[in-house]
């Protein structure tokens, strides 16, 4: 008995003990280089954000993204420039941020490869880390984004736009409170579907705005922070047969159909290539993919695999963003009443043919209040809340006294630019007025809700048309009035940030009445 009782302790030692101390001097030697050693222990910052990753975590996953607020807790304590995580910078002096975020021609930027691991949508050119790849993978996609580009869009986007203005005034008179955030998610996503795969079907005819997608895309954003930290997690979660994880949740199915529609499309369009390989009439419709098949892409880019996990790339991307702006810029427009007269006298002349006649893209962009009101809400929605960290693959750069060497992330935030006091006073105070006197260079500079540089919004040309087609018909001299049912600014404000910004989570949204 004795002897069995001794063989079992060494075991125990064996198998329990040395891996714990195993890992004990592993944890020491690794908090030691960090600390001391690694290229980044030279920089200011908490001695625990820079000994583990774990702080973030703890502020992002267990807080619930707020670890943006710390970090800019962090600047207002050691200055402009800090360091954030083991691996990472961050910088907050809004004058910098065109130094970080440039162009090819200035200098190459890869991803970092820490940056949204374990979100699934690798072999995407948003997650291509090296820039070389980001800017092969990108480029055949310029031309169809670009302004010239997103002019061909303009009869569909407007046509988008005037049946979602038929929905919601469906609902005039009958007393009924309609989730408008439900509603731009749906108007965004069918604009998006349009250009993955020339959906006929549309989500804003859906009898709750086809709020499966919503639910969706935001269970998406509230997982960023665990998925982000454990990027195995994915792996694992593609392990379960898909079956089961419908069983799981349900909403997956609107995923698996929305990928299905994209790969189906996909696969029509590559079979429609080489039965009749007319390039013109091909590339003249809406979808992004006819004109990435015709783009000179290597066949191994043109995988029906990889279009798919692009398609996923812009079906979240196009629609959440335009719609949280749309939000925000509804809430206020509709909150004051001021700034509704003054819209509805600005846009009198123009929309005076609705549903007729509309004006064009050009026209409404000259608009000075309307274009004030977006450029305030981009402002105060920030776009992408989160840093985007960028890293010089085989430059350094100088910051100040600072010599941060290549292959370091650097990371700045659109909400720190666009809330600074120096650049924009009473920053949280939405005022469409900043910017239509005494606009000064560093304001427009300053703004970014796109992000800059080769790494910026491939959508933003499409956004502003959405934006400015989409105000512009809801708003309209004429147009039923929109009356907010229980919702105050705290159901708009951004309070957290899951890379795009939420406000608070026990908010029940944009809730309105069509009177
Ligand atoms: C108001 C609406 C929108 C805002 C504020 C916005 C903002 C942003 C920001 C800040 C980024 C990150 C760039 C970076 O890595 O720094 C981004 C990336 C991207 N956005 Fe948008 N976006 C909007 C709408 C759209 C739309 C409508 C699309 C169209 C499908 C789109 C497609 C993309 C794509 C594909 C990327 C990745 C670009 C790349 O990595 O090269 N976005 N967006």
């Amino acid at each position: 008995m004795q002897v069995e009782s001794g063989v079992f302790s060494k075991l125990l030692e064996h198998y329990v003990t040395v891996p714990i101390l195993s890992f004990a001097v592993y944890t020491v030697i690794l908090v030691g280089y960090r600390l001391f050693f690694s290229p980044l222990a030279k920089f200011p910052g908490p001695r625990i954000a820079a000994a583990t990753s774990w702080y973030e975590f703890y502020h992002d996953y267990f807080r619930k993204g707020k670890y943006v607020f710390k970090i800019k807790e962090m600047h207002d304590q050691y200055g402009p420039i800090v360091r954030i995580t083991p691996h990472e910078l961050s910088i907050h002096d809004p004058e910098f941020y065109n130094q970080i975020n440039v162009s090819g021609s200035v200098r190459k930027t890869d991803n970092y490869d820490g940056f949204a691991r374990g979100i699934d949508f690798e072999g995407t050119h948003f997650l291509s880390i090296s820039h070389d790849l980001h800017r092969h993978r990108r480029k055949p996609l310029e031309p169809f984004f670009s302004r010239a580009g997103v002019t061909r869009l303009e009869p569909m986007v407007a046509d988008v736009a005037k049946r979602f203005v038929q929905r919601l005034e469906s609902y005039q008179g009958t007393n009924q409170v309609i989730r408008l955030d439900h509603a731009y998610v749906a108007l965004a996503a069918d604009v998006v579907g349009k250009i993955c795969f020339e959906s006929n079907s549309s989500m804003i005819d859906e009898p709750n705005f086809g709020v499966e997608w919503y639910d969706l895309l935001h269970n998406f954003i509230h997982s960023l922070p665990l998925v982000m930290a454990f990027p195995q997690l994915i792996n694992l979660i593609n392990l379960i047969p898909s079956k089961m994880l419908h069983w799981l949740d349900s909403r997956l199915v609107t995923f698996e159909r929305f990928k299905n529609f994209a790969r189906q499309h996909i696969i029509d369009a590559k079979r429609e290539l080489e039965e009749k390989p007319d390039h013109i009439a091909f590339e003249t419709r809406n979808s992004v993919f006819r004109h990435l098949l015709t783009s000179g892409l290597p066949e191994s880019d043109l995988s029906v695999e990889r279009l798919t996990r692009e398609a996923q790339i812009f079906l979240g991307a196009g629609s959440i963003s335009a719609a949280r702006t749309l939000d925000f810029i509804s809430y206020y427009i509709i909150s004051r009443k001021d700034y509704l007269e003054r819209l509805q006298e600005e846009l009198a002349p123009l929309m005076k043919g609705f549903p007729e006649t509309m004006p064009s893209f050009v026209e409404l962009e000259k608009l000075p209040f309307l274009q004030a009101l977006i450029k305030e809400g981009l402002r105060l929605s920030y776009g992408v809340m989160h840093r985007m960290p960028r890293v010089s693959p085989d430059t350094s750069i100088r910051y100040k006294d600072w010599i941060i060497p290549p292959g370091i992330a650097i990371g700045m935030s659109a909400y720190m630019n666009h809330t600074d006091p120096n650049i924009y006073p009473e920053p949280f105070v939405f005022n469409p007025d900043r910017w239509t006197n005494d606009v000064t260079p560093a304001m427009t500079r300053c703004l970014v809700p796109f992000s800059k540089g080769s790494r910026n919004c491939l959508g933003m040309n499409l956004a502003y048309m959405e934006l400015y087609k989409t105000l512009s018909i809801v708003f309209r001299p004429g147009a039923p009035s929109l009356e907010l049912f229980e919702t105050d600014e705290s159901d708009i404000v951004q309070a957290h940030d899951y890379i795009i910004p939420l406000p608070r989570l026990d908010s029940k949204g944009l809730r309105v009445k069509v009177v």
